[in-house]
């Protein structure tokens, strides 16, 4: 079994366990105390109200024809894409999804953006960076994997929204989103993606969910496109399952072509 199979292994298993929080230390006994005096009640709450995010909410018209996949791999072999597409993944870690991406897809250019700094952080997912990059940087590794298709994988190193910014209006068949989560970091790579992408293209949005229940965190996904969708009128295409629910979900601008909706059947 290779490195990488081993790595992938250990990557899904400790994705999915959640290192329980350490008890807190035992409080010391509050010294006795006299009574308080009786205080006034504090006058009415002041806390600032945060802005709720707008959810809009998916209708039957909005999935039409949209088709159902057992996990993404499944999906982006599906996906309405033209032979000799432009594709971009916004995220790409190590490359596992990338390489999957280029084995289906068989695009004639693949552009990787990413902050590529995983290598700062001592441990990522319960591994240490060291063995995850095995001993490179992020953007060494990824290169490295890579090499053998240097004229067909570009990568973009820094904040993805800044990196697809410097591309042409309208360059790419289908953009991945899968880098940063909350609603605020997905908002700003959706916008730039959208004026990216080809009037047919798709866009494909990682960990269509509401809440990491891993790490315990937020993620906006679910509001970026369900706004699209319901207030921009695009269709969702498809949509794969994941086995901690973190799923794909893939929307176009364009209806989805009945060719498209048969493929596979
Ligand atoms: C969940 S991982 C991507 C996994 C990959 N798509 C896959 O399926 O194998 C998220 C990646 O997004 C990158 N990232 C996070 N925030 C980013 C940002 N603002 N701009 C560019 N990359 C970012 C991280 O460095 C990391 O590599």
């Amino acid at each position: 079994m290779g490195t990488r199979t081993l790595l992938g292994k250990a990557l899904n298993r400790l994705a999915s366990k959640v290192t329980p929080p350490a008890p807190s230390a035992p409080q010391p006994e509050a010294a006795p105390t006299e009574p308080a005096e009786p205080r006034p009640a504090p006058a009415a709450a002041v806390e600032p109200a945060e802005t709720p995010i707008p959810m809009p909410v998916l209708k039957p018209e909005h999935v039409v024809g949209a088709r159902l996949f057992a996990d993404r791999e499944q999906m982006i072999s599906w996906l309405p894409v033209p032979e000799g597409a432009v594709i971009a993944e916004v995220g790409v870690a190590r490359g596992d999804f990338s390489e999957i991406m280029l084995k289906h897809l068989q695009p004639k250019q693949f552009v990787a953006f990413d902050l590529f700094d995983m290598h700062e952080y001592p441990i990522f997912w319960g591994i240490p960076s060291e063995v995850l990059f095995e001993g490179l940087t992020h953007h060494d590794f990824y290169r490295k994997r890579f090499s053998d298709r240097s004229s067909l994988v570009t990568l973009e190193v820094g904040p993805s929204h800044e990196g697809m910014a410097r591309y042409d209006d309208g360059t790419f068949d289908l953009i991945y989103i899968d880098a940063g989560h909350d609603y605020e970091s997905v908002r700003r790579d959706a916008v730039v993606a959208r004026a990216k992408l080809k009037d047919d293209g798709v866009l494909v949005f990682n960990d269509y969910i509401m809440y990491d229940h891993l790490i315990g965190t937020p993620y906006g996904i679910i509001q970026v496109v369900n706004d699209i969708v319901v207030n921009d009128g695009w269709h969702v295409v498809g949509f794969a399952l994941q086995k901690d629910m973190f799923c794909d979900i893939a929307i176009q601008a364009a209806p989805l072509a009945a060719d498209s909706a048969d493929a596979g059947d």
